[in-house]
C-alpha cells in the first residue's frame, strides 16, 4: 500500500511547502495555504509521483502508461553533436496571422499553453485550426473536458466545416488524465509510421518519428489525476496534470495545446504554473469588450516573443483583420487637442496607436491618475518629466490617459507621444493630424533614438503621416517607403513638445 505524503501549496500560486504558513514566500497572499495529500504509486516502480517540474528534465519520471525510460538505471548523456535539430519538424498553421505569433508554424513535441479569460475565444480558435489541419491529413484529437461532442460540431458547422466529412478530427470526451495519456499514446503509436531503424540502445539519435497527430486539451483546468487528492482545477492537478502532458508531449512527438482559463480578475493562477513547463505561452485578449481579439506569444522557445495576431470575432469565426495597422486610430483625430499618435513595434509588426489624454484641475485634494493599456507607473513618471524639465503645471490636476481601439503598449518608444498627448490636452493646442511623434524619454529629459525606425517611418508614410517629431537620425537622406516623411528634429522633452503641437492660438492656456 503506497503511503501519502502531506504537502501545502499556495492556491493563489502552486507555490509547496512541507508545513502550513500563513503568508506564501512565492506570492506575498496571506492564507492561501491548503493541504493536499500526494500518493506516490508503488515504491518500487516509483514512477507516478508528483511530476513538479519534472517535465523537461533530464531523469523526469514516466507519463503514465506512456512507454518510456524509467528512471531507474544509470542514465546515458547525448553528445550535442547527435541531437537532432527540431527546426525542421514544423507543421503548417492557417491563418499565416497565428502561424507567425507561433514562431512560424507547430514544432513536433512541443507543448503550447493557450490562456485567455473565458469566452475570448479559445476554443474557437483551436476547433479552426484543428479542422485545418485535419484537411492536411493530421489526425487531431480534441479533449473535450468542458463541452459535450454536439456542441463542438455545431462550433465546427458555425466555422463553416461540413462535420460529416471531418474523419481526421476526433473529440475525446475524458477528463481522466491516466486514460486520457493511455488512449493518445495509442492513438499516435496507429498513426505514427514508425522509421525502419530501431533505435540502437543509447546512441542518441533516435530519430523522431514523423508525426502525423496533435492533441488539443480544452481545458487543463477540467483535467483529474487519480494519483492527486485535489479537485480539478486546483493548483495541484493543474501542475501535475500539465506535467504528465508535457512529458507525453515530448516522449511522443506529437504536439498538445494546454487551453487555461484566466479570470476577468487577471488572476493567471492556474495556467501561471504551467508556463515554466510549456514551450510556448501564448495570450489570448480582447479589447474593450469590442470583436478585436489579439494572441500574444508572451514566452516562445522556437521564435520571438512579443509577436501579436490582430483577429476579429465574427459570426463564423476568428478572422485575421486587415488594416490592423491603424487599428488603434480614432477617426476623428486631428482636430482635438490630447491626441498624439505614435508608431509602436509588437514582435515584427509596427502599429499607428494614438495616445489620448485629458488633463483637467482637480475639484478634490488628491488629483486623480486613471491609465488604460499604458503602465500607469510609466504615465506617472513622464508627467514628472514634464513638469521639471519641460516646465507643465500638472501638479493639481487630474490626468487620464488612454489608448484609442483598447490597444496595450509596452513600447518605449511611445514615451514622447503621451507626453505630447498631456501637453496638448493642457495647452488645448492639438497635434496635427499628420504629425507622428516618437521617442523615448530619460530622467533627464532627452529625447532618445527608437529602434526599428525605418519600419515605423514605413507604416507612418504608407497612412499619410508628413512630418515626424523625433530625436535626429543616426542617418539623414535615405528613408525606406518612397515618400520622404519631413522630420522635425528635437533632443529634449521641451523642444519636442513645442514642435509636436500646432503653434499657439489665442485660446491658449496653461500658464505655459
Ligand atoms: P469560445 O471559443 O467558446 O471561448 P472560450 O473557449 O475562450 O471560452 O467563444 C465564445 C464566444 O465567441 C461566444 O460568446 C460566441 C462567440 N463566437 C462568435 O462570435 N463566432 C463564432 O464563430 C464562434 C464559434 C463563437
Ligand atoms: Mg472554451
Amino acid at each position: 500500500m503506497a503511503k501519502s505524503t502531506t504537502r501545502f501549496f499556495c492556491t493563489e500560486c502552486g507555490h509547496e511547502e512541507l508545513r502550513w504558513l500563513g503568508k506564501c514566500p512565492g506570492c506575498g497572499q496571506w492564507n492561501t495555504f491548503k493541504e493536499m495529500k500526494i500518493t506516490p504509486e508503488g515504491g518500487k516502480k516509483g514512477a507516478r509521483g508528483f511530476a513538479s517540474g519534472a517535465a523537461g528534465g533530464p531523469g523526469r519520471r514516466s507519463a503514465p502508461g506512456f512507454a518510456g525510460p524509467g528512471p531507474q538505471g544509470p542514465l546515458q548523456a547525448v553528445p550535442l553533436a547527435r541531437v537532432g535539430s527540431a527546426e525542421h519538424e514544423r507543421l503548417p498553421v492557417e491563418p499565416a496571422e497565428v502561424a507567425r505569433v507561433m514562431g512560424g508554424g507547430l514544432v513536433t513535441g512541443s507543448v503550447v499553453l493557450l490562456g485567455g479569460e473565458p469566452g475570448v475565444g479559445k476554443s474557437t480558435l483551436l476547433t479552426g485550426l484543428a479542422l485545418w489541419w485535419a484537411r492536411q491529413g493530421v489526425r487531431v484529437l480534441y479533449v473535450a473536458g468542458e463541452e459535450a461532442p454536439a456542441q463542438i460540431r455545431m462550433r465546427a458547422e458555425r466555422l463553416g466545416f461540413a462535420p460529416d466529412k471531418e474523419e481526421g478530427f476526433a473529440i475525446l470526451p475524458e477528463v481522466h488524465l491516466e486514460s486520457l495519456v493511455d488512449t493518445l499514446a495509442r492513438e499516435v503509436a496507429d498513426q505514427v509510421r514508425q522509421p525502419e531503424v530501431t533505435s540502437t540502445e543509447g546512441d542518441g539519435s533516435d530519430p523522431q518519428p514523423r508525426q502525423a497527430c496533435i492533441a488539443i486539451v480544452d481545458s487543463i483546468q477540467t483535467l483529474h489525476s487519480e494519483h492527486i487528492d485535489a479537485f480539478p482545477g486546483s493548483p495541484t492537478q493543474i501542475k501535475y496534470c500539465g506535467g504528465v502532458m508535457a512529458d507525453f508531449a515530448r516522449r511522443s512527438g506529437c504536439p498538445v495545446f494546454l487551453v487555461g482559463h484566466v479570470t476577468k480578475t487577471g488572476d493567471l493562477a492556474g495556467p501561471k504554473l504551467l508556463e515554466h513547463m510549456v514551450d510556448t505561452v501564448l495570450y489570448f485578449e480582447g479589447s474593450d469588450g469590442g470583436p478585436i481579439r489579439m494572441v500574444r506569444a508572451v514566452k516562445n522557445r522556437f521564435g520571438n516573443t512579443g509577436e501579436l495576431a490582430v483577429l476579429e470575432m465574427r459570426a463564423d469565426g476568428l478572422v485575421p483583420v486587415d488594416q490592423a495597422g491603424v487599428l488603434f486610430l480614432s477617426a476623428r483625430r486631428g482636430s482635438e487637442p490630447g491626441a498624439a499618435v505614435c508608431a509602436v513595434r509588437n514582435g515584427s509588426r509596427t502599429f499607428l496607436v494614438e495616445i489620448q489624454a485629458l488633463v483637467s484641475a482637480s475639484r478634490y485634494g488628491t488629483p486623480q491618475r486613471v491609465v488604460q493599456g499604458v503602465d500607469s507607473k510609466r504615465v506617472a513618471l513622464l508627467a514628472a518629466i514634464l513638469e521639471k524639465r519641460a516646465g507643465l503645471d500638472l501638479a493639481g490636476c487630474d490626468i487620464f490617459v488612454k489608448v484609442a481601439g483598447g490597444g496595450r503598449i509596452d513600447d518605449p518608444g511611445a514615451d514622447l507621444a503621451i507626453m505630447a498627448a498631456l501637453a496638448s490636452s493642457l495647452r488645448e493646442r492639438p497635434v496635427p493630424q499628420s504629425t507622428l511623434v516618437l521617442g523615448e524619454v530619460g530622467l533627464t529629459g532627452e529625447v532618445r533614438r527608437v529602434t526599428d525606425l525605418d519600419a515605423r517611418l514605413l507604416e507612418a508614410g504608407r497612412h499619410g503621416f508628413a512630418r515626424v517629431v523625433m530625436a535626429p537620425p543616426a542617418h539623414r537622406g535615405k528613408r525606406a517607403g518612397g515618400k520622404a516623411l519631413e522630420i522635425a528634429a528635437c533632443s529634449s522633452v521641451e523642444e519636442g513638445i513645442a514642435m509636436a503641437l500646432e503653434p499657439a492660438a489665442g485660446r491658449a492656456r496653461g500658464g505655459n
